[in-house]
Parts: C-alpha cells; structure tokens; sequence
C-alpha cells in the first residue's frame, strides 16, 4: 500500500528578534500581557527588503530538499501555503521555483490560501498526489512576512504582539514500508465566521459583503468607482489596510475544534490519543494548544509548543514546530504525529502520520 511520507524537513526563522518589550515602546502593551494571554515572549521579523516570504520559504526548502537526499531538479510539485505572499499574485509557488532555480517547466505550482490550516490543508492535497502516483517529490512550504502587513500603533496591538515572520518546509514522497507515512487527514470549513479573523483590503469586494454583518461595518468603499476596487482613499486614512480579529470568538472556536478534528484522524486510523507520541499544534495562543493538550489528555512531553520563541506563524507554524522537534530528536522513526489547525476562514484541519 502507497502511503506518503515526510522524506525531508527544514525551516527558516529570521535572525531579527523582536521581543514584547521592543513592542511595549511603539503601542501600550505589556510584555505581562502577552505573555499571561498568549504565552509569546518574542517573535522573528525577517529584513525589510531582503527577505521575503518567498525567500525564507526558499531557505526552508532547500534544507528540507537537502536532508531528502533529493536535488531540487528531483522535484516535480510545489504546493506554497502563506496569508503574506510577495505579490497579490501572481502567487509565491512560481516565485519559489524562480528562487530555487527550478527550470524544469514539467513542474506544477500550487498556491493555497487557508492560512493557519494552509499547511495541513497542503499535506492532504500531496497526500492525494502521491497516492494516486502522480507525482513523487512534492515540495509543499509554509511561510509568512507578517511584520510587513502588521498595525504597529495601539489600535493594532491584539493582533500585532502575536504574529511572527519565519518558514518552513517538507519533501514528500511515496512509501510502501509497512505502517510508515499519513494515516488521515481531514479538513474543514465554515465560512459563516468569514470576517471574525481577516485582512480583507485590498480586495475586489466593494463592500458587497457588509450583508453578512450584523452590524453596519465600514468597509473601506463609501463611494465605489471602478478602478478604485483594491484601495481606496479612505482605506488609508482609516487604517483599513490591517488584520482585523475578534480574539475571543475565535479562540472559543479554536479550541472545541481542535480536539475534534484530532478525535476523526485517531478515529480514522483506529486509535487513541493515547497512542500519540507527539502533537504538533499549530501555533496560535499557547493557551489554546495547553487546553487541547489536557481535553487529549496529553503529557507535556507529547506536546512541541515553540509559541514562546516565534510567536504565530500562521501557515509555517506546523512546519516550523515539527521541523524543530524532530531536530530535537522528539520526533523519532515509528512515532506517531498529530499535527492540527484551526484559523480564519474559519477552516481548520489535522493529519496524523507515522514517522
Ligand atoms: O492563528 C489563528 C487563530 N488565532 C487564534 O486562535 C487567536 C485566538 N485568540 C486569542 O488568542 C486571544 O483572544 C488574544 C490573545 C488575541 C486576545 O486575548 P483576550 O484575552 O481574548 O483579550 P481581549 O481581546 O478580550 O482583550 C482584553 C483586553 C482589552 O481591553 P479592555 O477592553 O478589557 O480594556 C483589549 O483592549 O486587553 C486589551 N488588549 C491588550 N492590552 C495590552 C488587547 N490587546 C492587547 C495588547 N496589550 N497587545
């Protein structure tokens, strides 16, 4: 039986550290409350005009491509998972290839959008890929340069104080050793809850969706003219060019699903939580991933959390915490790996595998 396999994993965290207390001096917060909140004592921001999302991913990949013991010319499908891309598009899949210097135009470029999930939503589609036996060598990356897109005044501070730059990355190839590889994926969506965590100019919407609203919203399009459809004025001068969460409901949602998406895949592979021998959450709120940990019934050894250091990293927060705990040697060959994540759409998902 065909299964996939993680062949090769790498990351790329960005040398600049950004600690709460750098935060404290340009909007009112504290590093007492982010910490006591989120569990967040610095983050990594990449350098302006150096780095990008496309080339820390790049940076990830190419040690992901290294420990595969492939070259990059082996690879024949990139799949790029961001909510930061270089460009509104064309999207950072073909940014990647150029980055690497992938000429091989035999190879397919997919870019996928379900931030927090984009990984694990990732997973499951190469998942399908090598199964089906289309392809061998599926690169899929995970990468974010929040620190460009980010509201550094106080107005911005309950989603600024969390989000961090960084990468990761993974080859993924065919396996037939007998136990080896995913055993399940399963994703969800709802998109009732669109606009509870969302960055949502620039856009072509031209306010169309305030009908979902249960409160008149100002979305940025008092007088729409075409031409005008990804900025307007009064965008900018509302700072309406930002993330934008209401942190509480989507924390509640966080963590009801999170348990029970993990509950399908065990289910799926008929196990328990008890046979985990790592969970790899993904990394929004160490709170969040310490109430899942306790609804599994988890000890803090089958837990990686890395929030601490790098703070959410959207979708290279799963790649970047299982590259490190499998660097750590606490992810070893035969164990088995939950990785979760819930985040806006709201679309979550999880995979479990076995090393
Ligand atoms: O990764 C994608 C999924 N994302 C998540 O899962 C995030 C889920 N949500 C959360 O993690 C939490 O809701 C936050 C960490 C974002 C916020 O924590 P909270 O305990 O829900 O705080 P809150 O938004 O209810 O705000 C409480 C207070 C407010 O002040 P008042 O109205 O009580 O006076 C905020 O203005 O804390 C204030 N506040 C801050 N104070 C200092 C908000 N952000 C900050 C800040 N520093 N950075």
């Amino acid at each position: 039986m065909i299964r996939t396999k993680i062949a090769g994993i790498g990351k790329y965290l960005p040398k600049k550290v950004v600690k709460n207390q750098d935060l404290e001096k340009v909007m009112e917060t504290s590093d007492e409350w982010i910490q006591e909140r989120t569990g967040i004592q610095e983050r990594r921001y990449g350098r302006k005009h150096e780095e990008t999302t496309t080339t820390m991913g790049a940076r990830a990949a190419e040690l992901a491509i290294e420990r595969a013991g492939i070259q990059k010319e082996d690879v024949d499908f990139i799949i790029f998972a961001t909510l930061s891309p270089d460009y509104y598009f064309p999207g950072c899949g073909v940014l990647v290839q150029r980055e690497l210097g992938i000429t091989n135009t035999e190879v397919g470029a997919l870019d996928i959008r379900n931030q927090c999930s984009g990984f694990v939503y990732g997973l499951s589609i190469a998942d399908q890929f090598i199964k089906s036996g289309m392809y061998k060598n599926i690169l899929l990356i995970g990468a974010e340069m929040h620190s460009m897109g980010l509201d550094f005044t106080t107005r911005g501070r309950n989603v600024t104080v969390i989000f961090g730059d960084g990468a990761g990355a993974v080859v993924l190839q065919p396996t037939e050793k007998e136990g080896q590889g995913i055993l399940s994926t399963k994703l969800h969506s709802d998109g009732t809850y669109a606009e509870k965590l969302a960055f949502i100019n620039p856009g072509c919407h031209g306010g169309y969706h305030t009908k979902h609203q249960e409160e008149e919203v100002d979305y940025g399009y008092p007088d729409v003219e075409y031409g005008e459809m990804f900025v307007t004025q009064h965008m900018m001068d509302n700072a309406q060019l930002f993330p934008d969460m209401e942190g509480q409901f989507v924390f509640k949602m966080a963590v009801q699903k999170f348990p029970e998406v993990i509950m399908e895949t065990l289910q799926d592979a008929g196990l328990q939580p008890t046979d985990i021998n790592m969970m790899v959450p993904h990394q929004a709120n160490l709170r969040i991933s310490q109430f899942v940990q306790k609804r599994m019934g988890l000890r803090d050894d089958q837990v990686w959390n890395n929030i601490q250091k790098y703070g959410n990293t959207t979708a290279a927060s799963v790649p970047i915490a299982l590259c490190e705990a499998w660097e750590a040697g606490a992810v070893k060959d035969g164990d088995l790996v939950s990785l979760a994540a819930f985040g806006s759409g709201f679309t979550w998902g999880a995979a479990l595998l076995r090393w």
